[in-house]
């Protein structure tokens, strides 16, 4: 069933669809994604958790679409153990010369997600980086697929960008601290088709992400939602607004 809510805003027609349709475009039996256990890990590097799982399902529910799509670059920021930059390599796998790029800001997260992606004998870029920052030229304009699960839990400002393993989740003021400084180069980064997916929790205020998002020019859906016992967790997907998705 097709499940779409607009939300008007009071002055004028934001038309953002609160939900994507929910129609899940893979079975299980053409699911390929990282495997668990060939998965690196570190004490001081982010496991796959609730989060990591809701991006990679909000991935495989659209995998038609990103095999339609054709991507020539597609970037994580914040890959962490490498779970989801694998996953997406793994459901893109049979494309033709598709590249792959993940940073992150903890080097040891870095070369955890290089060891992920080799025991899965996916070939990708690892950059330590503060977000893409000296990746700019490379990336302007041609990122077809933008992958974000950030550091979104709601701490003290003075948190945030703490070295190790604190960085995976100190989000500062509602969280929107280094989501914030993300919004703020997705304009530039974007390709004309490209989609971005970005993790998010209620404190961080997802509609009000969608509002600043449409104001740069992008359609929003929350492509999935989940409860758990901590948070309400959601994937965020946008694309440039004048694109028919
Ligand atoms: C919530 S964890 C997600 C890890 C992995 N993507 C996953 O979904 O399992 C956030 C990741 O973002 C990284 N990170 C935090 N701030 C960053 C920044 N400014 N630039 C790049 N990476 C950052 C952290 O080191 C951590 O690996």
């Amino acid at each position: 069933m097709d499940f779409v809510v607009e939300v008007e805003a009071i002055s004028r027609p934001l038309n953002i669809n609160l939900f994507c349709n929910k129609k899940s475009e893979t079975s299980s039996y053409d699911r390929k994604i990282a495997e668990i256990r060939l998965v690196a890990r570190h004490p001081e590097v982010y496991e796959p958790c609730e989060d990591s799982y809701a991006i990679v399902d909000a991935l495989l529910a659209d995998r038609a679409q990103l095999l339609e799509l054709q991507p020539k670059l597609c970037v994580e920021v914040g890959s962490g153990s490498g779970y989801v930059i694998t996953s997406l390599a793994l459901l893109l796998n049979g494309l033709d010369s598709v590249h792959f790029l993940a940073t992150d800001i903890n080097q040891t997260a870095a070369e955890t997600t290089s060891r992920t992606l080799n025991n899965h004998a996916v070939k990708a870029d690892v950059v330590v980086a503060d977000l893409l920052s000296g990746l700019e030229n490379r990336c302007r304009g041609c990122v077809d697929v933008l992958l974000f699960n950030p550091p979104y839990v709601p701490t003290p400002e003075d948190e945030v960008g703490v070295k190790g393993i604190t960085c995976s989740w100190a989000g500062g003021l509602r969280g929107r601290s280094v989501i914030d400084r993300m919004l703020r180069i997705v304009n530039t980064l974007m390709s004309e088709k490209g989609l971005f997916y970005l993790v998010t929790v209620s404190e961080n205020q997802p509609v009000e992400i969608c509002h600043l998002m449409k104001r740069a020019g992008f359609a929003s859906c929350i492509a999935i939602q989940r409860s758990t016992e901590e948070e309400v967790l959601q994937v965020l997907k946008f694309w440039r607004q004048d694109d028919e998705v």
